[in-house]
């Protein structure tokens, strides 16, 4: 791709982590050179110069720039839908009855294994179109609907296409832990399978950037989760977690074990596990949507997080059962709403706290120089309107490491 070097005047730039500035600027400009950031200053401290500084100035009279947002946990592709469960749920069902009766995650899992690669290909680049559409410019794709060797290769594969193909940044994460498939009743021989053959298989293969599992009542235990993640680590793969969403299962504590980067859900997060999970750098993940969709009424411990400096991030968790959901935006406008985070913590949750649970904070996640230039240009004028407006599409356009990719003329 051809690099455009650009800069971008009259902006309210916001997640500014660089050292010595202030979290927010305005009037300010920020600049682009070989897709990174190259200049951050007040419109005021612009050198005179600075049309020699960019091809490109483009005036966005005000209107508020962040960092691109980073989608960190999402199960984006799968076949079929479960709109039907969903109806099942309004009638008074709840997620746990439908899984144990078959349905929930092994429906999916049906869809996904007779959908042939190129159909899950179309259907998740659709919904990669409307996340990015949302200001997403980096992803993270689950396998975990496949749960065999071929079918989670498959999913894996697919999701290393969209990321060829699109330009967007996609991360691939490895669910093989997600649920039992119905062909095995023995769940060591399961728990093996993934841990021996799956996980070598794949991550020779090149399609594995983390793995993840699914930690709790209705899935894996600490002890089945512990096998794989022992496998992971001897393949010098991160891990994250699934961990505390329908019951305390000590999940957070054994991603704090293996020095996670992310342990997610976390409703019933205790405060043993919040204390772990900050002595090993593992941020925690709110999936807001999935704990509305499930009518949960156990909130994920904010006070506690707070109060041991567990970094917060928050993402969409995209999947046909728990949270069938394309707007990351939304997201955070609920995790104020329904979790009481503040306008800033949401931001800060999408942006670099998200970078951080996918270990790019080096390099996304924040507007600072040296940075890969991914933005969102919006049309607001202050920041905590992003979480405030319910819906809607807000976003004027998304560059990706200098380039502009939406809205496409
Ligand atoms: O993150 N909790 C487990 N996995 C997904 C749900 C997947 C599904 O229901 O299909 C989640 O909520
Ligand atoms: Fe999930």
């Amino acid at each position: 791709m051809e690099n455009h070097d650009c800069l971008w005047i009259n902006a309210t730039l916001t997640v500014i982590t660089q050292e010595g500035m202030p979290e927010t600027l305005s009037p300010a400009a920020i600049g682009c050179k070989n897709g990174k950031i190259s200049h951050l200053s007040l419109m005021s401290d612009l050198p005179k110069k600075s049309n020699k500084m960019a091809l490109e100035i483009i005036d966005v009279a005000g209107a508020c720039v962040t960092p691109g947002l980073i989608d960190c946990h999402t199960h984006l592709i799968f076949g079929g839908n479960r709109a039907e469960e969903f109806n099942l749920r309004l009638q008074g069902y709840t997620y746990e009855q439908i899984a144990k009766q078959g349905g929930g995650i092994m429906s999916t899992v049906n869809h996904t294994r007779v959908a042939t690669e190129q159909a899950l290909e179309k259907s998740a680049e659709r919904r990669l179109d409307q996340l990015l559409a949302d200001g997403v410019t980096t992803v993270e794709i689950k396998s975990g609907y496949g749960l065999s060797i071929v079918d989670e290769e498959k999913m894996l594969r697919v999701a290393r296409k969209l990321g060829d193909a699109s330009p967007l940044t996609i991360t691939t994460t490895f669910l093989g832990a997600h649920a039992l498939p119905p062909e095995y009743s023995d769940r060591s021989e399961y728990i093996e399978l993934v841990s021996k053959e799956m996980l070598p298989r794949l991550h020779d293969e090149g399609l594995i950037d983390a793995v993840d599992a699914f930690c709790d009542k209705i899935a894996f235990s600490v002890d089945e989760v512990d096998s794989v993640f022992a496998a992971a680590t001897s393949l010098g793969l991160p891990v994250k977690l699934h961990a505390e969403q329908l019951s305390n299962s000590g999940g957070a504590q054994l991603a704090a074990k293996y020095a996670a980067l992310s342990a997610d859900h976390l409703e019933y997060l205790s405060e043993a596990g919040a204390i772990a999970m900050v002595d090993s750098g593992t941020v925690a993940v709110l999936l807001p949507g999935a704990f509305y969709m499930l009518r949960e009424t156990q909130k994920p411990p904010i006070a506690l997080l707070r109060e041991h400096k567990v970094p917060v991030a928050i993402a969409t968790d995209t999947n046909p059962g728990s949270s069938p959901t394309l707007s990351a935006r939304l997201m955070m406008v609920m995790a104020c709403q329904e979790f009481g985070l503040t306008p800033q913590e949401a931001i800060h949750g999408m942006t670099i706290n998200a970078a951080k649970a996918l270990g790019m904070d080096d390099v996304i996640g924040s507007l600072e120089i040296g940075k890969m230039a991914d933005l969102v240009v919006w049309n607001v004028t202050q920041p905590s309107e992003l979480v405030y407006w319910l819906g809607g599409n807000l976003v004027s356009s998304v560059i990706k490491g200098g380039e502009p990719i939406y809205p496409l003329s």
